[in-house]
C-alpha cells in the first residue's frame, strides 16, 4: 500500500485535504495519522518520537523467545531509551510476568509512552535519566534500541527531516550509546542476564569488541532481521 492509500484509509473524509497537503510537504505518514501498529497494538507518534520501525518488533519478538525459554517466575526488565514505549508496551502486553522499567532522556518522548502506557493498559515504571543513571536496582533483562547512526551516515531526508535527531544519532560511528551503556553495565544486571540491542547493519563487529571490554565470557548472539542484516544482538550467560 502506498503512503496515500494508507492515508485514505486512514484519515477521515473532512480531514483528508489537509492531511494530503502534509503528507506532500514531506511529512512521515505515520505522524499525520498519530498512531502506528507496534507488534499488534496501538501505539501514537508525534514529532518527539522515532517512528517504530519492523525491525524493533524482530527485536521483541526474539527477546520474548529467550525470556520465556530461560526465565521463571517474574522477570525484571529496564528499556533504554523508551522513546514511545513500544518496546515495553509490546513485552508487558506479551508476557505479564515482565515488570518494566523505562527510560528516556526526552520529557516530551515520556510523555507519549505514558500516554501510550495508559492507552494499552499496562504499567510501567518510567523514568527520566540519562541511560540508567540514578537507578540503583538490578535486572533480569536490559532491552535497548539506542540511537545508533554515525553523524556522518546519508540518511533518508524524510527521515532527517522529521524524526528527533536525539533518536537517531551517536557519535564514535553510532556505537556511543552501546559503550555508554555497557560501561557500568555490571552494576544493574542480576547474575543470570540477558542484554538485547538493536544495532545498525555494519555494527555487529565493532560492538562485539565492547562488549568483551565490560563482560566476562559472556554468551554473544548476532540475529538477523528477515531482511537478511544483522540487526540485533543478544548477550547472557546462560548456556
Ligand atoms: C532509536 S530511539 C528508540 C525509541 C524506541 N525504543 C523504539 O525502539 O522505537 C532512541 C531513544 O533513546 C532516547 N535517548 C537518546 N539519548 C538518550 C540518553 N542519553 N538516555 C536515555 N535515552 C536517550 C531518545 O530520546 C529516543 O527516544
Amino acid at each position: 500500500m502506498t503512503d496515500l492509500e494508507y492515508l485514505e484509509k486512514n484519515v477521515d473524509k473532512k480531514n483528508l485535504k489537509k492531511a494530503k497537503r502534509k503528507l506532500e510537504k514531506g511529512i512521515p505518514v505515520q505522524y499525520i495519522i498519530g498512531n502506528v501498529d507496534f507488534y499488534g497494538y496501538k501505539i501514537n507518534v508525534n514529532k518527539n518520537v522515532l517512528i517504530p520501525r519492523f525491525e524493533t518488533e524482530e527485536l521483541v519478538e526474539n527477546t520474548l523467545k529467550y525470556i520465556n525459554k530461560y526465565f521463571k517466575g517474574n522477570i525484571e526488565v529496564l528499556d533504554i531509551g523508551t522513546g514511545s514505549g513500544c518496546i515495553s508496551i509490546a513485552l508487558k502486553k506479551q508476557n505479564e510476568k515482565i515488570n518494566i522499567t523505562a527510560t528516556d532522556i526526552s520529557k516530551k518522548a515520556l510523555k507519549v509512552a505514558k500516554h501510550n502506557s495508559k492507552r494499552n493498559n499496562v504499567n510501567i515504571n518510567f523514568i527520566h535519566t540519562n541511560l540508567y543513571d540514578g537507578i540503583n536496582n538490578k535486572f533480569d533483562c536490559i532491552i535497548s534500541n539506542p540511537p545508533y547512526i554515525s553523524y556522518d551516515e546519508k540518511i533518508m531526508d524524510i527521515v532527517y527531516n522529521n524524526e528527533p535527531h536525539i533518536a537517531l544519532f551517536a557519535d564514535n560511528k553510532g556505537l556511543y550509546y552501546y559503550e555508554e551503556i555497557l560501561r557500568n553495565i555490571n552494576k544493574i544486571i542480576n547474575d543470570k542476564y540477558l542484554i538485547c540491542f538493536e544495532i545498525g547493519m555494519n555494527q555487529a563487529k565493532d560492538i562485539i569488541s565492547i562488549i568483551n571490554k565490560y563482560l566476562k565470557n559472556p554468551t554473544i548472539e548476532v540475529k538477523k532481521d528477515l531482511q537478511q542484516r544483522d540487526r540485533m544482538i543478544f548477550i547472557h550467560n546462560f548456556e
